[in-house]
């Protein structure tokens, strides 16, 4: 058929007939993503940032939210595999128990990438790469933060610890790195240490009993999260006594709630995780589909907010 004659039959054609001519448009990358929960502002932040940024990227996103629950990660990845997704991201609640799932996504020929929290497993075939903070760092930098605010003082000076979630990275990460530097001088004791579970509801309440157990023993709270060490600053103003002054307080994340914790005295530093990991998660996305190469491991740059320098940082927070 010549040219114009192609384009008389076109005009002629009832729709359904031309609709071959439109299926060479590219359908969006299909990505599963499943979220640890809603545990912290933070996570909050973080969800915010990869539903937004999917859709600014054009990609169709498929997200579940796991309750904190690692069967229900292990489920809603299963579920992203039965759906042939072209890839999978996920933030691990905890860090073992996932070769068995990974191994299925990899057999079904599905990229994997990590993004907030890391996996401890000796097979790195199992994800193309890890996007998210150093945590031993930020549990370093707290470390530092407080043996500089110590200086001078003889000690002994006890420290109450609020971890996060039992068996997650963060948790794991945050209280080696404090620890590997307060080691260095004897008079940082460690006196009690117990999971909050990243929420404000559990920091809380196991700050009630550490304050129960030691009462003003206590001079230093250290909090794997903003979100637990502002359950504990109400529990420590409940007993009468005042957060940030009789009790040093450090925590991490960087969220508006600590911000404002600071700016009203209440909180001393907050060490900064970024959860606006969206973007970069994206783009990583998109190279993979695109056959590019992309570096195992990208980490998140962060900085340390001391309570002096809150109230001219504030307007500048995203999360
Ligand atoms: O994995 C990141 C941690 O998880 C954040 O520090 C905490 O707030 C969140 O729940």
């Amino acid at each position: 058929m010549k040219r114009r004659n192609v384009l008389v039959a076109m005009a002629a054609a009832p729709l359904g007939a031309m609709l071959p001519l439109t299926s060479f448009a590219q359908k969006p990358i299909v990505l599963g993503f499943a979220q640890v929960g809603a545990e912290s502002e933070w996570r909050t932040a973080n969800t915010e940032s990869i539903k937004s940024s999917a859709k600014e990227a054009g990609i169709d996103l498929k997200f579940s939210d796991a309750q904190q629950k690692q069967e229900n990660q292990i489920k809603a990845i299963r579920s992203y595999i039965a759906q042939k997704v072209d890839v999978i991201a996920f933030s691990p609640v905890v860090e073992t128990g996932w070769e068995t799932v990974l191994v299925e996504a990899k057999n079904a020929k599905i990229p994997v990438v990590l993004t907030d929290r890391a996996i401890s497993s000796k097979d790195e075939t199992l994800y193309v790469t890890f996007i998210g903070s150093d945590f031993t760092e930020e549990g370093r930098k707290a470390g530092r933060w407080l043996v500089e605010k110590e200086k001078g003082n003889a000690g002994p000076i006890n420290i109450v610890e609020l971890q996060g979630t039992v068996g997650s990275a963060p948790a794991i990460d945050r209280k080696k790195g404090f620890e590997e530097i307060i080691k260095a001088d004897p008079k940082f004791k460690i006196i009690r240490s117990q999971t909050g579970d990243f929420t404000r509801a559990k920091g809380k309440e196991v700050m009630e009993a550490f304050l129960k157990a030691e009462g003003k023993k206590i001079n230093v709270l250290y909090a794997h999260n903003d979100d637990m060490a502002i359950g504990a600053i109400q529990a420590i103003e409940e007993a009468g006594m005042k957060p940030g002054k009789d009790i040093i307080i450090i925590s991490v994340d960087g969220v508006k709630g600590a911000f404002e914790a600071m700016m009203a005295g209440k909180l001393n530093v907050s060490v900064e995780c970024s959860p606006l990991l969206g973007p970069q998660l994206m783009s990583v996305v998109k190279d993979i589909k695109a056959g590019k190469s992309v570096p195992k491991r990208i980490v998140t740059q962060e900085s340390i907010f001391p309570m002096e320098v809150a109230a001219k940082e504030f307007p500048n927070r995203k999360y």
